[in-house]
């Protein structure tokens, strides 16, 4: 047994979990079920065996990136997604699923030592959640697991509040993102009514995907990241974009942001350039629905969320096929990874299957979309000036209303005058600002 260092950092919600610490992996998650005990059992006796073996006989590919906390992220969700192949799908999740985590701490790890630190700690939070959350998402463990070990995550512009670090996946389904332990612990606050919000709903939301949610510790240092799916399109690029939240109080781009290859635009830059979506009335309708349902009616504003922003991407049809040869040869490299299992006569399966429509046999034209993939996608009407595809979906939601807010409120009165209109209003007053607003710019 190994002596786990207290952690003063960790939140009083989930240190209970840090009771079961194996030096190897633990899911302490399913402890509830004998089904499961029996499987829990069986792994850590079968890893306890042939744990040496494990590390020298790896040989088939390696972990490679820049930098060493990716190497970690990679090796520790191809660790993860096997392991979970082998817990069997409970029937129901249990309460204690969502204060669960499985642990694994890897010492003197010397494979692929140039890419990997010979030490680092691997916690993932609620697997059993985010797998069943996966699901809800259409999205296959397999294809997760490929997507963000296959090749080394790629470094993004920041799409969200400022000092944010972003990756997405390779191939661009998937957000990963560096959060602070407060957000972890938000996470963990409001983990239940999401699940249970995106079962209501069927996984048909504005909201962000949470598809999985890692401490990961190399040299002392914890990196807590969550993944999301990515708002915008794995092979239609976004020219402009714009981050929204309903306010005009310093909401524009800064002239260093606008120096960026692709600045994050805000409020009063979607105003003045007299910037519209061009939306039919029926996607109008449903985009509108789910957002009354994610932001006032059924969750943050329940929650007492805020400070969350409407990501807006814009992708121009024309310029994007003149700029194809480029996307065209990247799109076949990711064909031919994943052919093998798409050989197989995949062209009778649903539209919202889960694997087998990642790259479909029918290949794409300029501006469209599959929107299985795509979740976000919506293409411009007919008499849309140009012909577009709109990204839009709700991001950073993990702001509760806290003491924190109510002092920056306090500051911002202070400095803006009490009738100024700030941004750190309440979370019913802020949902209703920024449906309001997002209804504006639909046209
Ligand atoms: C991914 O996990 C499997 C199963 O634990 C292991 O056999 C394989 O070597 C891992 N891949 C790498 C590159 O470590």
């Amino acid at each position: 047994m190994l002596k786990e260092p207290k952690r003063a950092k960790q939140k009083s919600g989930f240190v209970r979990c840090d009771a079961f610490y194996f030096v190897f992996v633990v899911f302490s998650c399913s402890l509830n079920m004998a089904s499961a005990v029996s499987n829990l059992a069986a792994s850590i006796a079968s890893k306890t065996k042939t744990k040496k073996k494990h590390f020298v006989s790896q040989k088939v590919k390696l972990f490679r990136a820049s930098d060493p906390l990716l190497s970690v992220l990679m090796w520790g969700v191809n660790h993860s997604i096997n392991e979970l192949s082998h817990i069997q799908i409970p029937v129901m999740l249990m309460p204690d699923d969502f204060k669960a985590n499985s642990k694994i701490k890897v010492d003197n790890h010397l494979f692929n030592k140039e890419n990997m630190p010979s030490h680092f700690k691997f916690k993932e939070y609620c697997p059993l959640v985010f797998r069943n959350l996966r699901e809800r998402f259409s999205i296959d463990d397999q294809e997760y697991q490929n997507s963000l070990t296959r090749r080394a995550p790629i470094p993004s512009d920041a799409q969200g509040r400022s000092g944010a670090r972003f990756h997405t996946s390779h191939n661009k389904r998937y957000v990963i993102k560096i959060i602070t332990s407060e957000d972890v612990a938000e996470m963990h606050n409001i983990l239940k009514k999401y699940h249970q919000y995106i079962v209501e709903c069927h996984g048909n939301t504005l909201l962000p995907q949470f598809l999985g949610m890692y401490r990961l510790t190399v040299d002392g240092d914890e990196t807590y990241m969550i993944v999301t799916r990515n708002v915008f399109s794995h092979r239609l690029p976004v020219y402009k974009k714009y981050d929204l939240k309903g306010s005009t109080v310093a909401r524009e781009a800064s002239d260093k942001e606008k120096t960026k290859e692709l600045p994050t635009y805000k409020d009063n830059d979607f105003i003045n350039d007299g910037q519209k979506i061009y939306i039919d009335e029926e996607n109008k309708k449903m985009f509108l629905e789910k957002l009354k349902n994610d932001v006032e009616v059924c969750f943050l504003a329940q929650l007492k969320l805020m400070d969350y922003s409407l990501l807006v991407g814009i992708h121009d049809v024309e310029r994007g096929e003149q700029e194809q040869p480029e996307e065209e040869s990247e799109d076949n490299d990711a064909g031919e990874e994943e052919g093998t299992e798409s050989d197989g006569g995949a062209t009778g399966s649903p539209p919202d299957s889960p694997s087998n429509t990642l790259d479909s046999n029918r290949p794409l034209g300029p501006g469209e979309f599959d929107p299985a993939i795509d979740v976000y996608a919506i293409k411009s009407h007919e008499n849309a000036p140009k012909k577009e595809i709109y990204f839009m979906a709700v991001i950073d939601i993990l702001t509760p209303y806290d003491a924190k807010k109510k002092a920056a409120h306090a500051a911002k009165t202070v400095k803006h005058g009490a009738g100024a209109e700030i941004s750190t209003v309440n979370p019913e007053q802020y949902s209703k600002r920024f449906y309001d607003f997002i209804t504006t710019i639909l046209s």
